[in-house]
């Protein structure tokens, strides 16, 4: 049994010879390899292979430190197994990735575009989209929940994010973002220097991504300010967008990284949280059935939200907040050398017993309003926290809800024949296998 008293340990690994050992644990499964070593040595592990450590923590209170309190000591790492192809995709830039001056000036340029007042127009188009996709589907047929909203989160990311009209580009650009999603996938465990095919795949993957890209920004930026300011689309909102503090504008290159974190940010982890949302619902006939109860009822979307907090708490598809100390520090009782990674497993604390009653139980009940939500700052942070917390939280939300309503006000979800599948930890929180359930009219 695990205590709230944080306690602490090494795992150390004999390099080289654990290397491959290790690799393959953690490609096999990371999420159960980090697991054990957290039940075996407490909430605080410096696991140790070779010259570096990397420090990892579920304790609640190091989030905060690590976030929110003492933010300024921790930088997004430079480097790492998971983050070199990201560095690949964003070209080294894109607020994901950017540190000081330079995050702070993209983070004013780009928020203006994603505030809940700006996005709140966007709310039929997702509607729209979400019900011409549920129309489509067969009744009593078996679909994967995961491929169902990854197509339906892509189509909206193409509307929503780049406004390519429908056609010959719409496919193509779709075409593009879905094989670098799949490519980063099989590369996420892999160090980003070794010459592997999937590597060679994944580069290439990115070029013609790219040079999509480069065209759509020229054609955008070519109509002229007053065609600009009559388009919502991200895009366009970020052509226009400068900094309130030098009026400079974002460069090509800025703009074009900054368009991809966006995409990568918030195509995948959306559609997941929707994917295990779907399964739990599917296996709980009372949750789904009071789930059914609103969506048939008024305008009030209190549940819906409720399932959504609760599937994020489970499943948060951001389930790792990676950090790198850019000063000497401390983790508990480790000494912290400048220049090392901190791991804050998001999902380790969102299933903390000392925060959470019946942790792996999925229970929307402890969201609804009255309920008693842990106390603890940090104990529930499946958007990150302090002032690098998601930018698209509302843009999430809000697209969450409206998709798994336009699905579930049509059809009840049965997957209550589905074992619970393995949880594969890669960029995102997704089942292994997908999940397939089968569509009864309601
Ligand atoms: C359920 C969906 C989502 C989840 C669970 C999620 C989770 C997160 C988390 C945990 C962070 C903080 C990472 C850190 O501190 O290192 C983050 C940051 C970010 N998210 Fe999201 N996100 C979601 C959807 C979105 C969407 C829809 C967008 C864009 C439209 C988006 C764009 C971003 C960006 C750009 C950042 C970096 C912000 C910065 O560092 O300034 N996310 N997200």
């Amino acid at each position: 049994m695990v205590t709230s008293a944080a306690t602490a340990a090494t795992v150390r690994y004999r390099w080289p010879w654990d290397l491959p050992s290790v690799a393959r644990a953690a490609q096999d499964d990371l999420l159960g390899f980090v697991h054990d070593h957290f039940e075996a040595k407490g909430d605080r592990v410096r696991f140790v292979v070779g010259p570096k450590s990397i420090y990892r923590t579920r304790s609640a209170a190091d989030a905060h430190r690590i976030l929110v309190d003492d933010a300024k000591q921790f930088d997004k790492p430079r480097s790492g197994l998971g983050i070199d192809p990201v560095r690949t995709l964003l070209g080294n830039g894109g607020l994901i990735l950017l540190n000081g001056d330079t995050w702070r000036r993209h983070r004013r340029m780009v928020q203006p575009s994603l505030l809940r007042s700006r996005i709140a127009g966007y709310a039929p188009i997702m509607r729209q989209v979400a019900e011409e996709h549920v129309a489509r589907l067969t009744p009593h047929t078996v679909i994967d929940l995961q491929q169902f909203f990854g197509r339906l989160t892509l189509d909206l990311v193409c509307r929503l994010l780049f406004d390519v009209p429908m056609g010959q580009d719409y496919d193509r650009v779709r075409a593009l973002l879905d094989d670098v999603q799949a490519s980063l996938a099989r590369v996420a465990t892999q160090p980003a220097w070794a010459p592997t095919p999937n590597n060679l795949r994944y580069k290439a993957a990115v070029r013609r991504l790219d040079r999509f890209m480069f065209r759509l920004i020229d054609d955008r930026l070519a109509q002229g300010a007053a065609a600009l300011a009559g388009r919502t689309d991200v895009l366009s909102t970020l052509c226009s967008a400068a900094d309130d503090e030098d009026d400079r504008t974002f460069t090509r290159r800025e703009l074009r990284n900054e368009l991809v974190t966006l995409f990568l940010a918030g195509h995948d982890t959306t559609a997941l949280a929707l994917t295990w949302a779907g399964f739990e619902l599917g296996r709980r006939p009372d949750v789904d059935a009071a789930l059914a109860d609103e969506l048939g009822g008024g305008d009030d979307r209190t549940y819906t939200r409720a399932v959504l907090d609760e599937t994020l708490r489970l499943y948060p598809s951001a389930y790792a907040v990676i950090r790198e100390a850019n000063t000497a520090t401390t983790l508990g009782p480790f000494e912290v050398p400048a220049g090392s990674n901190v791991a804050v497993w998001s999902i380790f604390i969102h299933r903390h017993p000392a925060h959470w009653p019946r942790p792996l139980r999925f229970d929307p009940d402890r969201f609804l309003p009255g309920a008693a939500l842990p106390t603890a700052p940090g104990a529930y942070i499946p958007f990150g926290a302090g002032t690098r917390v998601c930018i698209g939280k509302h843009f999430a939300l809000m697209e969450a809800a409206i998709l798994l309503e336009a699905l579930f006000a049509k059809y009840r979800v049965d997957t209550t024949d589905v074992a619970m599948p393995r949880i594969v930890a890669g960029p995102t929180l997704s089942p292994r296998g997908g999940i397939p359930a089968r569509l009864l009219p309601r």
